[in-house]
């Protein structure tokens, strides 16, 4: 199978370009720089040689040459001077504009990534990602800085050297380069031969990283199943199989040298049999042998770096395409403007957040049985709906959907009396307070983990609402607000993150809160003392509860019984308990627990 790491290239430079153009327009003008700065110092390097012959000739033809070969002199010394400068600028400019251009596209890229919709995130595992915003944009950056200007560079020596010898004197030009054909088909076979062998390394290099990424995060899981052995011995094979490909372009790149070498001295050798005679003969001068000379260096020095830039030109443009990708792939925001036109923004009072479920089917794109099969039902603004089920049954992609991470495959949700493909996402979730199951926290303090980062919270405001999430005796003594979070929370327990994900929705104070199994993993006790705390403030909002003890939801208005996706039962506590179904069921074997 091959997949989109695997391919050499699939893609022209001019096609990139256009791709990445909005990237790249606004350094439009400081790259023809640095490209006019390249040709430019090509240039001196051209000119180098021929100055070089016209001294040797001028010093060679005794007295009368002397103000020539001064003149000559000077010439040489400005050139030089010259071509210093041209490189430096050229490589500052060339280096200012491809940092430039990378910074722009890594923010960009980030961006993008950060407004996917969701399911796009089921598709791409975060390790890939990551690579794109570090790996890609990395070989990217190498692409507008060193390959294109060595590339260039080299591509215009090589030719202006051609030029320059054939016009000088054919003869001895065609003579010289007979063995730059073989030169030029040597780079074509190891650069495919090294892009071969690059592309093998890169590919291990990302199973490494994977492989580390995934074990390092699992560790702890690693060692309670005793399973360090096993892991060892499949990261040695990933890392056996990154060497044995590091090898092969190790031989492909030992092999260059000796060969362009070779047809250097064979290059040199004719050019001095045959210039030598001619010089001998007086058909020409000793400085247009000198200056070949000077041309024939000129021709092989790039050929190394011609084989070795166009390795790092292939995956560059590999990189290339993939950040093009995920750049065209629609953000959600595109996706909403094409599938809403463009609604004007509602933004819903809390009396008014009423839920209704038409019909509702879902079926996950990488999945082939439904999630949720025609679920209806309809909860007035200010009333408490709970959900029950087995796991799996679809209660949280019954959030999911109200969310508008997905699309329902069939049927229809209104969200305060609005369809909610009339609601703009961003907005939509606004009005909508989640605390899960699972619990992100971010790298930084209590603080900044509540108001995620937005101002106008004052700490006493803060403080009151921790106190009712029970979070302020957790915290307190442990720098309050400021308590510093790890990533991801790992300096609390479950329970704890809960707690503070809790006090973040009071924070936001939405119109709607949902809690999905929000309680699962704090004990009863402060569980009992969590749901008294917020009851004032649910019977004040509509809300939505998963919860897997049945004693916090016992007030709730109307619960739903979801089995399997199909909503099977719906009604209160005792009216469901008195049906004898699924609920009753649940409910005899939680108070047996
Ligand atoms: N991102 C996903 N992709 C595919 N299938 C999923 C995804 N998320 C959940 N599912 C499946 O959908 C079903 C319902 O899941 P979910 O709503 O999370 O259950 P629960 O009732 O425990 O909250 C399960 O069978 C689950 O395996
Ligand atoms: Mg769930």
């Amino acid at each position: 199978m091959i997949t989109s790491d695997e391919k050499l290239m699939s893609t022209s430079v001019v096609d990139i370009t256009r791709r990445l153009w909005p990237a790249l327009k606004p350094y439009r003008n400081k790259f023809l720089v640095g490209v006019l700065l390249i040709f430019l110092s090509s240039g001196t390097e051209i000119l180098l040689p021929i100055i070089v012959g016209e001294t040797v000739d001028a010093a060679m033809s005794g007295g009368h040459g002397r103000q020539l070969l001064i003149l000559l002199c000077v010439a040489f010394l400005t050139v030089t001077l010259l071509k210093a400068i041209l490189e430096t600028t050229q490589a500052y400019v060339i280096q200012v504009t491809g940092q430039g251009i990378t910074h722009d596209l890594r923010s960009l890229l980030f961006t993008r990534i950060a407004h996917m919709p969701v399911p796009y995130y089921d598709r791409n595992p975060t390790g890939r990602l990551l690579t794109r915003v570090v790996n890609d944009i990395k070989s990217l950056s190498e692409l507008f800085t060193a390959s294109i200007s060595v590339l260039a560079l080299d591509i215009m020596i090589i030719t202006g050297t051609i030029v320059a010898m054939f016009w000088m004197n054919w003869r001895l030009a065609g003579l010289t380069l007979l063995s730059f054909p073989i030169a030029i088909f040597s780079i074509r076979y190891f650069g495919f031969r090294s892009a071969i062998a690059y592309r093998k390394i890169r590919l291990r290099l990302a199973e490494i990283n994977s492989f580390l990424g995934e074990n390092i995060g699992a560790i702890a899981t690693i060692q309670r199943l005793s399973a360090e052995k096993e892991r060892y011995d499949s990261f040695e094979k990933v890392v056996i199989s990154h060497q044995e490909a590091s090898l092969e372009s190790l031989k492909v790149f030992a092999l260059v040298q000796p060969v362009t070498n070779t047809l250097n001295g064979v290059a040199m050798m004719t050019l001095i049999i045959v210039g030598g005679r001619w010089v001998i003969e007086g058909r020409v001068s000793i400085g247009l042998v000198v200056a070949f000379l000077g041309y024939v260096r000129n021709l092989f020095q790039p050929i190394r770096d011609l084989v070795e830039k166009y390795n790092t030109f292939l995956s560059a443009m590999v990189s290339a395409e993939r950040v093009a990708n995920i750049l065209e792939e629609p953000t959600e925001d595109e996706l909403f403007a094409k599938m809403s036109n463009g609604s004007e923004k509602p933004v819903i009072a809390p009396q008014t957040a009423s839920i209704v479920f038409e019909s509702v089917s879902f079926k996950y794109p990488s999945r082939d049985s439904l999630a949720l099969k025609k679920v209806s039902f309809d909860i007035p603004a200010g009333h408490q709906l709970a959900i029950v089920g087995a796991t799996g049954s679809g209660k949280s992609t019954l959030i999911r959907l109200l969310l508008r991470f997905y699309e329902p495959t069939e049927g229809r949700i209104v969200f305060g009396g609005r369809a909610l493909d009339q609601w703009d996402r961003y907005d939509l979730r606004k009005h909508i307070g989640v605390v899960h199951q699972e619990i992100y926290l971010f790298q930084g303090s209590v603080r900044e983990n509540l108001s995620l980062g937005r101002e106008g919270f004052s700490d006493e405001y803060l403080r009151s609402q921790c106190e009712r999430a029970q979070l302020w005796s957790v915290i307190q003594h442990r720098g309050g607000l400021d308590m510093n979070v790890n990533e991801g929370g790992t300096n609390f327990s479950l329970g704890e993150r809960q707690l503070i994900s809790f006090a973040r929705i009071l924070v936001f104070d939405t119109p709607l809160l949902v809690l999905d199994e929000a309680t699962s993993s704090v004990d009863r006790r402060l569980e009992k003392r969590l749901m008294e705390a917020i009851h004032e403030l649910l019977s004040t909002r509509t809300s939505i509860v998963i919860a897997h003890r049945l004693s916090t939801i016992q007030e709730c208005d109307e619960i739903l019984v979801l089995d399997h996706g199909h909503l099977a039962e719906q009604g209160t506590y005792d009216s469901l308990l008195s049906q004898g179904g699924i609920f009753k069921k649940f409910h005899d074997i939680h108070s047996r627990s």
